[in-house]
This record gives C-alpha cells, structure tokens and sequence, in this order.
C-alpha cells in the first residue's frame, strides 16, 4: 500500500509541491516560516525553535515547536504532507552514551543496538524523526577529528556494529515502535580526506573504494537503512553530491537501494566550492542528476529546480523518482498516521534503566593499554591524588556532537572517587604546581585524567600533531618523577601518540569520551568491579609520522617482516610497527590459548563452510572477558589484499581456571573480494586464517578453497 499511496500523491502534486519536497530548511520557525510552510516549499528540517534560536535545549521547546510546524503542513497546506523533522542523534539522546569509536571498542552488537534504541526514544519524544546516523565511514585517520564518530577501520567490524545501529534506531517494523529513521552517512570515502584535513580532497582506486569503504555501507543498506547522507569530499576529482556513478549507479540501481539520499549541509551549493559547478543552477543539475534526492540547506532545488524542469534541461523523471523516494520515507515512518509528537512536555531524562545501559557502554568504551599489575586499586587504597583537566568535568566526558545531552547529567571522576573514598580522595585540577607535588607526596596512589577536550574532536577539529595537548606529558613527567604509583586515564576522540605515556605509567586506561556514566564506569574499573574488556577499533600509530599506519596495509614488492623492520625498517628513525595493533586490550586477568580446530580444511567456493573453535582458558585470578579475533589473509589474489583482515569475533567471559570455547563459521563468501574486473569474486586457493587477541599476534592455519 506505501507505493500506491506514493503514486496517489504524486498524481496529483503540483511541479513546485514536488520540488518542496525536495527541500530541507536549517531551521524552522512556525511563525515565521508558516507561509513557506503552508505553501508545501519545505520538506524537511534539521532544526525547529520559536523565537527561541536554533538549538532548543530547554524541555518541551522542540516538541512544541515541531507540532506546531507539523499542524501547520498538515492541516493548512494543500495536501497536507508531514514535515520531517531530522537531527543528529548520533551517540545518545538526552542520554549520552559513548562516542562512537568508544561504542565500538567493547565489540557489541547488541549493545550498540540497544543504546540506539533509547536515544532513538528519547529523540522520537521530542518529535524527532531521523537522526543522521550512524557514520560508517572507514576511519584509519587519526589527524581526521570525524574518527570519534566511526566504528573504525575495519569493515567488518564498523558494518555491524553499523548494521546494529540500523536496527536499534529504526526498529522493526519501522514507524510503528516510535523509532527514528537511520541515515548511514557519509557515501563515500570521507575518512580518506587528504592529510586528515576534514573535508578535503580523495584520492581513491576502485580496489580500496570497493573490498573496503563501500562494504560498511553495503551492510547498512541491507540492514534496511531508509537513508543515507553524501559525503562533502570528491572522490579523484569528482565531488559526491555530483556524483552520478557512486550514487546512482552503485548504490541506488546496484545494490537497490529504495530510500533516500540526502546531501550534506550546503553540500549540493558547495559544488560551486570545489570549482565544478558554475552556479547554483549548474549545482542543482548535478545534484539532482547524481542521485541527491533530499538538499540540505543550500536552496539550490528550491531555487532552480522547477524552472530546470521546465526549459527541459532536468527530466522530470528524476524529480519524480526524488520525490517518490521521500515521500515513501514518510510513509514508512508512519507520519501521514502519526504526525504530532504525541508526548508534549513529556520528560526524556535519562532514567535508572538508561543509565544502567549507558555505565554498561561506557565499561565497554574503556580499553586497558598497559598495566604493570597496579591496577584494580584495592577497595582501600589509602590516599587517592585524583588529577588533571576533567576530573570535575562534566560536559567535556560527553564527547563530539551532542545536541541534547547535559552536563549536569553527567558523574564526573570526581563524584564517583568522592562516593567510593569520601575525604580518603584528594582532588586537583589541571595546574600543576608546588601543592601539585605536596599532594602527589602525600598520596599512595595517583589517578592523572588526562586527553582531548571534545572541542578538540569531531567535525571540522583535525590536528596535525596527534601527541597530547600541550603541557599534559610535562605533568605527567613531573608525576612520574615522584615515587608513587602512576595510574593515567585518556580521554580522547582519536587515537594519540601514547608511546611517552605508556612509557611513564603504571597502568594506562584509554577511556574515549564515554558519556554520562563516565565517573562511575571509571570507578567501577579502576577498582576492579569490572574487569576492562575493550578492544581497540583503530590502530594506534607511534607519532604523527606514521600515518597511515592501519590494518589495511597491503603487501609491497618488499613488505617486511616484523623481524626485519627492527633492523632494516623503512624509517631510519622510527619502527613501522605500530604502537598499539588493532585489537588490543588487556583485562586483569590473563587468557591462554588452546590449538585452533577446524571442521574440515577445504572450502568449497560454491557456497561451502567451515567451522573454526579455539579453547581459551582464563589462566589468572580473576574474572574477565576476552575477545577473540579471527582474522584473514589471501595471499594470492587477483588485485593485492590487505596483510590481515578482521573476518569474526567472540566474546568469552570467563572465572579464574574455566575454559570456553570461540566457535566461528566461515563462509567462502567472507573470503571474496572485487578483482581486477571490479566484479566480486571468490579464488581457489590458499587463504590462511588466524585467531588471536590482537591482529598482530596468533595463531595461523592454512586452508584451501576449492572449485
Ligand atoms: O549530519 C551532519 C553531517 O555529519 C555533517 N554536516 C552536517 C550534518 C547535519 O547536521
């Protein structure tokens, strides 16, 4: 019935009611906007306020100001479409959980399912519709501040946790459970952006276009995602809201993607930017023809479309197809039943449950660096020096791109330690000075909180340095100096040069910015009533230099071996290993592993599998998780293939002394890949598996995929 609906309403539309819809507004003001409005010239709008200005925190204020936009456009305009009220809900709500790099580190689907699923209720309170989320974009950058927003560098890894994302914000069936519409932005290429520059220029081939950035988005459109977002980057000197080939062609006619492509933020307008459209009337052409169904903001559309259509320089085939594309969006969210928000002044402030929800996330989010045994801090540590810029922080720990969260939502490390320790915790903020090192003397332990402010991170914040902001490894140095145990917790949007910390500290904890939770999650750590079980989704370079240093690293016509880059290395200063390999992460516990079992040696690529077991024993004393890696590599392709490729993970949680076991299935078609022809293929021949706590270490087994 929602394609006869679509053809019901656009029988009847006029051309200018057509290119309304096409429309999305930055902000909408009822009163001032009530005429556009009620004329159907808008479609869409990220922001809504009365007089009130363009971020509405206040509660209450958005949702009265989307129902009365929303009474305007289906009461008092012809035919009385919806409008469709988007935002960026990207990592909680009014409920912040972690950044999304800090999500991904606990390697749980479900939980990212689950916390897009109250930030998709809290948002749908208010009358939101559609968040802009989740960034799927490969991120291997860490100069790129837009990594805090990603799943990291592995496609597998950000495709379903993507994919999970899907299904916790959109809900099944969509429109019905109150949920909001998803957008897998940004299509496509993004994280590629030269130097790390945000929006800058990319330079791709189709070999690392296809076998690793179009796949995360892939998974998100067959998860069901009903949007996804252009991304403002060229891809080898074609900008992406003009770009017919990826938009058109691949997404949309290859892989049958029905939804809606909407364009980013003055995305279609700033065509003219990179110098390929003359004006916004070329600009519209473009966007229009590469596939842009929904403008953001520029007004090109709005401006040109109509009369494009009617000189005949656009065909009106295309703005239909646009058109019945959001239309069917709208349907699908249940709008034309349910256009109000319903709850008007209904309170989505986190809750016992969402909070719990969140302190869970943000366990996830912390990865354990290094630890010389210092930590868990026993329950009686004495005297506690709790240290640095964001130990009495509270918005600062919700990290990049967050609209509704509070900072008074949020436990600081400073609340939490003061719960646990009461006047056993001494406090000191950022200056470092004379009574700095009194009270590191008169401590028996420090906790130095240290790291990036998120102002720091997200969009539009790239560095060109990834060392810690200035003056923190100073104090860190002067802290180390003094003979007290050293515990350093990082709070970062990126991966950073931690060498120098690592070098210092007795423990290191890499907490990301993990949301509201952040002072107890981070108690519930230090002191060992959680065991930390994250694990890095990005590869942590040694210094800036490094960069790119990631699991996508393919082999060479002199790749090195880890033995030889110590001695003959490709740097005369420094080793290309990296700092830190994509998967690590400790627990406080340790894990041995047993030999690798598989069902059988030979795969057959007509659709054949095979069973992979690894026993893991917890061989330490206390309880914790480990996450076991499966990973790949084909050693002989058709077009060079990454040196090891997360294929498969398992979580094992284990009591001192027990064993479990990681069972995978691996499939032949796990194992494909585009070649030379950019068709996808699946070769004979050897691939060797390996299964192991990190990418850099494990066990290897050979099988052989046969005709
Ligand atoms: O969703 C974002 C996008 O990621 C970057 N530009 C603005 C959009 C809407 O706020």
């Amino acid at each position: 019935p929602v394609e006869e609906r679509v053809d019901a309403l656009l029988a009847v539309m006029t051309l200018a009611e057509k290119v309304g819809q096409l429309h999305q507004t930055a902000n909408i003001d009822p009163a001032a906007d009530a005429e556009l409005i009620r004329s159907g010239a808008i479609s869409s709008s990220l922001y809504a306020s009365g007089a009130t200005g363009g971020n509405v925190k206040d509660e209450g204020l958005l949702s009265s100001a989307i129902d009365s936009a929303q009474a305007i456009a289906v009461e008092e305009s012809r035919l009385g479409i919806p409008l469709l009220f988007g935002r960026d809900v990207i990592h909680g709500h009014r409920t912040v959980f972690p950044i999304p790099l800090g999500l991904a580190s606990g390697w749980d689907e479900s939980l990212v399912e689950r916390a897009c699923e109250v930030a998709a209720d809290e948002a749908h309170l208010e009358g939101v519709a559609w968040t802009f989320a989740p960034m799927v974009d490969i991120s291997e950058e860490p100069r790129w501040g837009r990594v805090a927003e990603s799943f990291g560098e592995q496609p597998v890894l950000s495709g379903r946790l993507g994919a999970a994302a899907v299904r916790g914000f959109q809900g099944e069936p969509v429109g019905e459970k109150g949920r909001l519409a998803a957008c897998a932005k940004h299509f496509v290429g993004y994280g590629l952006a030269a130097g790390g520059r945000d929006y800058d220029t990319v330079s791709v081939g189709e070999n690392t276009l296809r076998n690793l950035h179009l796949r995360p988005f892939k998974d998100a459109v067959d998860a069901g995602v009903l949007t996804v977002m252009a991304s403002f980057n060229d891809v080898d000197g074609v900008p992406m809201h003009s770009n017919r080939r990826l938009l058109r062609e691949v997404l949309k006619d290859e892989w049958g993607f029905d939804g809606v492509v909407v364009g980013d933020w003055g995305g279609v307008g700033q065509l003219m930017n990179h110098g390929v459209a003359a004006d916004l009337r070329e600009a519209a052409v473009y966007g229009i023809e590469a596939g842009i169904d929904l403008e953001m903001v520029s007004g090109a559309y709005a401006a040109h479309l109509a009369e494009l259509v009617e000189s005949g320089e656009v065909d009106p085939a295309l703005v239909d197809d646009s058109v019945r594309r959001v239309l069917r969006l709208k349907f699908r969210l249940g709008l034309f039943e349910r256009p109000y928000t319903g709850t008007p002044g209904r309170s989505n402030a986190p809750t016992g449950a969402t909070r719990a929800l969140a302190r869970e996330a943000a366990h996830g989010s912390m990865v354990l660096l290094s630890n010389n045994g210092v930590l868990p801090l026993p329950a009686e540590p004495g005297t506690l020096l709790l240290t640095g810029p964001f130990v009495q922080e509270g918005e600062a720990l919700l990290g990049t791109w967050v609209l509704d969260g509070r900072g008074e939502d949020v436990i600081s490390p400073e609340a939490a330690f003061r719960e646990r320790l009461g006047d056993r915790l001494l406090v000191q903020d950022n200056r470092f000075s004379e009574r700095g090192v009194q009270l590191v003397r008169q401590a028996d332990v420090t906790v130095a909180v240290v790291g990036e402010h998120p102002w720091r991170s997200g969009e539009a914040n790239s560095v060109a340095r990834i060392g810690l902001p200035a003056g923190q490894l100073e104090v860190l140095h002067e802290l180390a100096g003094i003979d007290k145990p050293l515990v350093v917790v990082v709070y970062t949007g990126r991966p950073l040069e931690l060498g120098p910390v690592l070098d210092l500290a007795d423990a290191v904890i890499l907490a990301w910015h993990p949301g509201v939770e952040t002072g107890n999650a981070l108690a519930d750590v230090v002191f060992g009533d959680v065991a930390p079980f994250g694990r890095l989704p990005m590869t942590f370079p040694r210094t800036t230099g490094h960069i790119p240093t990631s699991t996508h690293q393919r082999p060479t016509s002199r790749t090195l071996t880890p033995e030889q880059d110590k001695t003959e290395g490709r740097y005369l200063d420094a080793l290309v290993l990296p700092r830190l390999p994509f998967g690590h992460g400790l627990s406080y516990t340790t894990f041995s592993y047993g030999e690798m079992a598989l069902s059988a040696t030979e795969l057959s690529r007509a659709g054949g599998s095979l069973e992979v077991s690894v026993g893991v024993t917890n061989s330490g004393e206390r309880r914790g998780r480990e996450v076991v890696q499966l990973y790949f590599r084909d050693p002989v392709a058709q077009v060079t293939r990454p040196n090891i490729e997360l294929l498969d993970w398992a979580r094992l949680d284990l009591e001192p002394g027990q064993s479990g076991t990681a069972r995978f299935t691996v499939t032949a078609d796990q194992l494909g890949y585009f070649g030379r022809d950019l068709t996808r293929r699946v070769d004979t021949g050897e691939v060797v598996l390996m299964v192991g706590p990190d990418a850099s270490r494990g066990e290897r087994v050979s099988i052989t995929v046969t005709a």
